[in-house]
C-alpha cells in the first residue's frame, strides 16, 4: 500500500514539475505563417526539420517547429479534429514521431472560438477533446489564437484557461502560447490563464519601420516601442511575445510582406535578433530555412546573443536611455553580469553613444565583449563609448 502511495506521489510531482516548468528560458524555433501562409505539407514541415538541424540552428539551441492556421481538415461524427487530408495525408502523429526523431519539438495552433483568423475550424467546445488529440499526435506546444472571440478580457481569460486545463489534463507537457495580439493586455493575466508566453502586438511585418502601428502595420521597431514598459512582466516561464523573427525574409513572406514591408537590410535583421534577445521574447524564426542566405543563417546562430536571451534569470531589458535617436537598453544576466544595447534609430547618420557603468549600478571595473564582433574590446573598464550606425544595435556583455 505504502508502495502504490509512493508511486502516485512520485507520478502527481512529475507532471505538476513537467507542466510547472515548461518555458523556463523564451521557447526558439521556426512558424510557418510569415513565410508561406496556409500553403504548408507534411513534407513542407519534414523539409524545415531536416534544414533546422543541417545548418545547424539545433545546435545552437532552435527546437520548435510550429504549424501555423490552415493545416486543419474537418471534425468526424465524433467530434474529433482530423487534419486536411491532402496537406498531411500520412497524418499529425507520423509527423511528430518524424520531428521528434530529429531531435526536435513540434507544435500546432488553434483558435478560441468556432473559426480560426483564416477561417479553419476552431477550438471551442471542444477543448478537451482536441487537447487530447494535440496530445495523442505528441505535440508539444499550442499557439491559440482570439480571432472570432469575444472582446472583453474577461472572456479571454475564460477562453484561454479552459484550454490550459484541458491542455494540462492530458498530462503530457505542451507550451501554451496565447495570441490575443495586446488589446486585452495578456501581460496582466495570461500566465494566471495558464500561458507561457503572450503575444503582446499585432503581426510583425517584414520592415524596420511601418510608419504607424496597428492590426496591418506593425514593423521592428513600431513592437520594439509597445514592449519599453513590460519588462516586469516576463521572467522563466513567463514571456512577453514580440512575433515571429522577420530576419532572412528579404520581403518574400506571404502575411510578413503586407503594405509596403519589403524587407529588411542585413543589419536591421541584425538588430532584431539583438532586440528580441535582450527582451527575452521568443526566438521563433520565419524564413525559408532550406534556402537561408548566409549572413542571416550567422544572424540566427549567433550563441553569444541567443545566450542573452536564454539567460536563466530571464530579466528582461529595460530602457534605460532615450534621446531622440539614441537610445539605451540594459539587462542584467547570471553571474553579476550585464548585457547592454546602443539601438541607433537614425535612418542616416552613425551616432557616437558611451555608458557609464555606475548608472548600472555596478562598482567594480568590467571587462567589455562585442558579442556581433565576437571580441573583446576591452578590459578593466568603467564605461564605454562606441560609434553606431543607422538601424544598428551594438551589443555588448559586461563582466568581471
Ligand atoms: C493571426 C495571428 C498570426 C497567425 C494568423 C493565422 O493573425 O496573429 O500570427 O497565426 O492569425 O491565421
Amino acid at each position: 500500500m505504502k508502495k502504490i502511495i509512493a508511486l502516485i506521489l512520485v507520478f502527481f510531482v512529475f507532471f505538476s514539475c513537467e507542466n510547472g516548468q515548461l518555458a523556463q528560458t523564451p521557447p526558439m524555433g521556426w512558424m510557418n505563417w510569415n513565410m508561406f501562409g496556409g500553403n504548408i505539407n507534411g513534407q513542407l514541415i519534414r523539409e524545415m526539420a531536416d534544414a533546422m538541424v543541417a545548418k545547424g540552428m539545433k545546435e545552437a539551441g532552435y527546437e520548435y517547429i510550429i504549424i501555423d492556421d490552415l493545416w486543419q481538415g474537418q471534425r468526424d461524427e465524433n467530434g474529433v479534429l482530423h487534419p486536411d487530408p491532402e496537406k498531411f495525408p500520412k497524418g499529425m502523429k507520423d509527423l511528430a514521431d518524424y520531428v521528434h526523431s530529429k531531435g526536435l519539438k513540434l507544435g500546432i495552433y488553434s483558435d478560441a472560438a468556432e473559426y480560426t483568423c483564416a477561417g479553419a475550424v476552431g477550438s471551442i467546445r471542444y477543448e478537451e477533446m482536441d487537447a487530447r488529440t494535440f496530445a495523442e499526435w505528441g505535440m508539444d506546444y499550442l499557439k491559440y489564437d482570439y480571432c472570432g472571440a469575444p472582446e472583453h478580457r474577461d472572456s479571454a481569460f475564460v477562453r484561454y484557461k479552459k484550454m490550459a486545463d484541458a491542455l494540462k489534463q492530458t498530462g503530457r507537457p505542451m507550451v501554451f502560447a496565447i495570441c490575443e495580439w495586446g488589446p486585452r493586455k495578456p501581460w496582466e493575466w495570461a500566465a494566471d490563464a495558464g500561458g507561457q508566453l503572450w503575444r503582446t502586438t499585432w503581426d510583425i511585418r517584414d520592415t524596420w519601420d511601418h510608419g504607424k502601428y496597428d492590426g496591418g502595420h506593425n514593423g521592428i521597431i513600431n513592437c520594439l516601442d509597445r514592449n519599453v514598459d513590460l519588462w516586469k512582466y516576463s521572467g522563466p516561464g513567463k514571456w512577453n511575445d514580440m512575433d515571429m523573427l522577420v530576419v532572412g525574409l528579404y520581403g518574400t513572406g506571404e502575411s510578413s510582406s503586407h503594405d509596403g514591408a519589403n524587407g529588411c537590410t542585413d543589419m536591421e535583421y541584425q538588430s532584431q535578433m539583438s532586440l528580441w534577445s535582450m527582451l527575452n521574447s521568443p526566438l521563433i524564426t520565419s524564413c525559408d530555412l532550406r534556402n537561408i542566405s548566409q549572413k542571416s543563417l550567422a544572424i540566427l546562430t549567433n550563441k553569444e546573443v541567443i545566450a542573452i536571451n536564454q539567460d536563466k534569470l530571464g530579466k528582461q531589458a529595460q530602457r534605460i536611455f532615450k534621446e531622440n535617436d539614441h537610445e539605451i537598453w540594459a539587462r542584467e544576466l547570471e553571474k553579476g553580469a550585464w548585457a547592454v544595447g546602443f539601438l541607433n534609430r537614425n535612418d542616416n547618420e552613425t551616432l557616437k553613444m558611451s555608458l557609464e557603468f555606475s548608472k548600472l549600478g555596478l562598482e567594480s571595473k568590467m571587462t567589455v565583449r562585442d558579442l556581433w564582433k565576437h571580441e573583446n574590446v576591452g578590459e578593466n573598464l568603467d564605461s564605454y563609448s562606441c560609434e553606431v550606425r543607422p538601424h544598428e544595435v551594438v551589443l555588448i556583455k559586461l563582466s568581471n
